[in-house]
């Protein structure tokens, strides 16, 4: 009756066999499609970046030093949650930072230290989080992100929360409007290449820093002639005047110790047209080497965190990538 039943029946198991080894896949994909629905075009929200296991805060290395290890933290036990008795961070703050620059807190396990107001605005400095409330533990703030091998600051002036702000100045490479460029800069130290931010000062608003970053390390204001000076200014203010969140929180960056961690906001500032940006004459500042229109793509290779930050970028834009 059914000569071909037994080929039917072997078929149908294959198929169940695909789907169900697929099912796992298909809904992550699922489950990512709407992700990408809920957070993307039109929403004011940070992107929800994947949140990553500190990766670049583990480095090997303490950045700019020669033989400042970590303790190693292997990735089960970098959540505080996790149990680490033999848990031994290395203690390190920079000479720099030692040395008590504007920028830099006093040491607060010192005897006699000022006393610092954590989780709140103390004064004029910031020292509230993005990701929340975190811990004091024996009068240090507790990164809220897990373990990274090393206490003490690093080369980070403040303890707790550092805050950073990342301005990324796109246009399109030509009249396809297909590829990206961003205006980037080499950093001096250590030859990368970097979105033009920089750490938000004492008692600065957001909105200023990134202004002020830009202009210092990528038009170089500070050597710029009075005339150009005001046009450049002008420009400025109408490029700065709208920008769009790429991200605001914690970032995973290699300075990072177990009491001081960078935190960024991320904004894009996108020139159309290329009509306003596009005719700044890009100059590097003091902590730069060179600065350059560079184009976006999958191959772009970034200073820490900066690389998520032009990828979503892209993405927005719904440039190649
Ligand atoms: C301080 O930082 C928090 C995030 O940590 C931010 O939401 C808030 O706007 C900042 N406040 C000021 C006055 O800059």
């Amino acid at each position: 009756m059914y000569p071909y039943l037994p080929v039917y029946i072997g078929l149908a198991v294959i198929v169940v066999a695909v789907v169900l080894q697929n099912k796992y896949q298909i809904l992550q994909f699922l489950i990512f499609q709407v992700n990408d629905f809920m957070g993307g075009k039109g929403s004011k929200a940070a992107v929800n970046m994947n949140k990553k296991l500190h990766e670049k805060a583990r480095c090997a290395i303490y950045p700019r030093t020669k033989d400042i290890k970590r303790f190693v933290v292997p990735d089960s036990k970098v959540s505080w949650t996790v149990p680490f008795p033999e848990y031994k961070p290395v203690d390190f703050t920079s000479e720099g930072v030692k040395a008590g620059p504007v920028w830099a807190d006093k040491d607060i396990r010192e005897p006699n230290a000022p006393v610092i107001k954590f989780n709140c605005i103390d004064g004029v400095i910031n020292r509230t989080s993005f990701t929340g409330k975190y811990e004091i533990v024996n009068k240090c703030p507790r990164n809220p992100e897990g373990r990274t091998g090393l206490c003490g600051r690093g080369s980070l002036g403040r303890w707790g929360p550092n805050h950073a702000a990342d301005p990324i100045v796109t246009r399109w490479k030509n009249s396809e409007k297909k590829i990206l460029q961003f205006v980037a800069v080499q950093r001096k130290d250590n030859g990368e290449w970097a979105i033009p931010g920089g750490m938000v000062d004492a008692g600065e608003v957001v909105s200023v820093t990134l202004r002020r970053e830009f202009g210092e390390e990528a038009l170089n204001t500070f050597e710029a002639p009075p005339e150009e000076k005001v046009h450049i200014e002008k420009s400025l203010d109408k490029l700065f005047h709208s920008g769009t969140e790429v991200y605001k929180g914690y970032v995973d960056d290699p300075r990072n110790t177990d009491n001081a961690w960078m935190e960024t906001v991320a904004m894009n500032f996108h020139d159309e047209n290329g009509d306003s940006v596009g005719l700044f004459k890009l100059n590097a500042g003091d902590d730069a080497m060179g600065v350059q229109w560079m184009d976006i793509t999958r191959q772009t290779k970034l200073y820490a965190s900066h690389e998520d930050f032009i990828k979503t970028v892209a993405q927005r834009h719904k440039a190649t990538w």
